[in-house]
């Protein structure tokens, strides 16, 4: 597979672990030793997997994807967050893919994104994204790290009602080389097209069919009300107003309508997003 993963014209080296804390620690410091654009790190298991807002991805070995791809992209940093939902919609598309060869006339699934970083799965999470960069220096690099939960048998009790994995959606067993395959390919088409369009323009129509909170009300939580909180759905939204999702811009942001009809832009970098009705969407 690895092979096969250097048709990509995004992919220009690929490092594996068997084990490592983090790839995308892993791949910064391949990014600050000036390794190549479109190097990708996959590890089989993490011990200290990365997620956002300073919390942690469970990283078991064998049963998911842990993978992060060194870019060197020509960009002014404010574009880097749009990359995250590039990833996002690669992921939810691989996804899909990998969902619609299983599907019967008793089962459909339901693949969506949740704004900004992660991919949902019949309403549960099944993957994140978590995008760092530094351009401080010469060695300008982004990393886009992908986690995805394929054949991950159960969760704990803090997790189980709200992540999934393909084999417990499916019931089936998945090839984890096929969905980075698949990942990756995907992403290389929409990063080309966003390289030449340095916005979101052409991939945006994609991207809000598949939002979980297109059309919906949602709750905007800035972070110092997140701060400490493991679980974004744990959060008390009490006295806050919802807003209607009316989907993203080409830069990426969140466009919400107020009670009194007036917009607000949202930006990922400032506030989670938790869906009205359900801890979802
Ligand atoms: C999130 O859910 O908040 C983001 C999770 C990102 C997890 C991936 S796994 C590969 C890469 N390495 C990490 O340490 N984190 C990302």
């Amino acid at each position: 597979m690895s092979n096969k993963l250097f048709d990509i014209p995004i992919i220009n080296n690929i490092i594996r672990y068997e084990e490592t804390d983090s790839t995308n620690t892993r791949a910064k410091e391949f990014g600050n030793r000036g390794s190549v654009n479109g190097t990708l790190i996959i590890a089989d298991c993490q011990t200290s997997g990365k997620g956002r807002l300073g919390r942690s991805f469970t990283s078991p070995s064998g049963t998911g994807i842990y993978m992060s791809l060194l870019l060197r992209p020509e960009i002014n940093v404010s574009l880097v967050s749009e990359i995250t939902l590039l990833a996002g919609l690669s992921v939810a598309k691989a996804i899909s893919k990998a969902v619609s060869e299983t599907i019967s006339s008793e089962n459909s699934h339901n693949v969506q994104i949740k704004w900004p970083n992660d991919v949902l799965l019949d309403n549960k999470k099944i993957a994140g994204i978590l995008t760092e960069a530094s351009f401080d220096s010469k060695l300008n690099y982004v990393i886009v790290g992908i986690g995805i939960n394929v054949n991950t048998p159960h969760f704990d009790d803090e997790l189980v009602h709200k992540a999934t994995s393909l084999l417990l959606s499916c019931k089936k067993c998945f090839d984890t080389s096929e969905i980075i395959y698949d990942t990756m390919k995907y992403f290389n088409d929409y990063y080309d097209i966003w390289i030449c369009d340095k916005n979101l323009s052409g991939v945006l129509s994609e991207y809000n069919s598949l939002l979980n909170s297109y059309n919906k009300d949602i709750y905007v939580i800035p972070h110092d009300i997140t701060k400490g909180i493991s679980n974004p759905y744990d959060i008390d939204t009490t006295g806050l107003e919802p807003v209607l999702c009316m989907g993203i811009n080409e830069q990426g942001e969140l466009i919400c309508k107020k009670a009194d009809s007036s917009t607000e832009i949202v930006r990922s970098g400032e506030v989670s997003v938790r869906g009205k009705n359900s801890y979802a969407t």
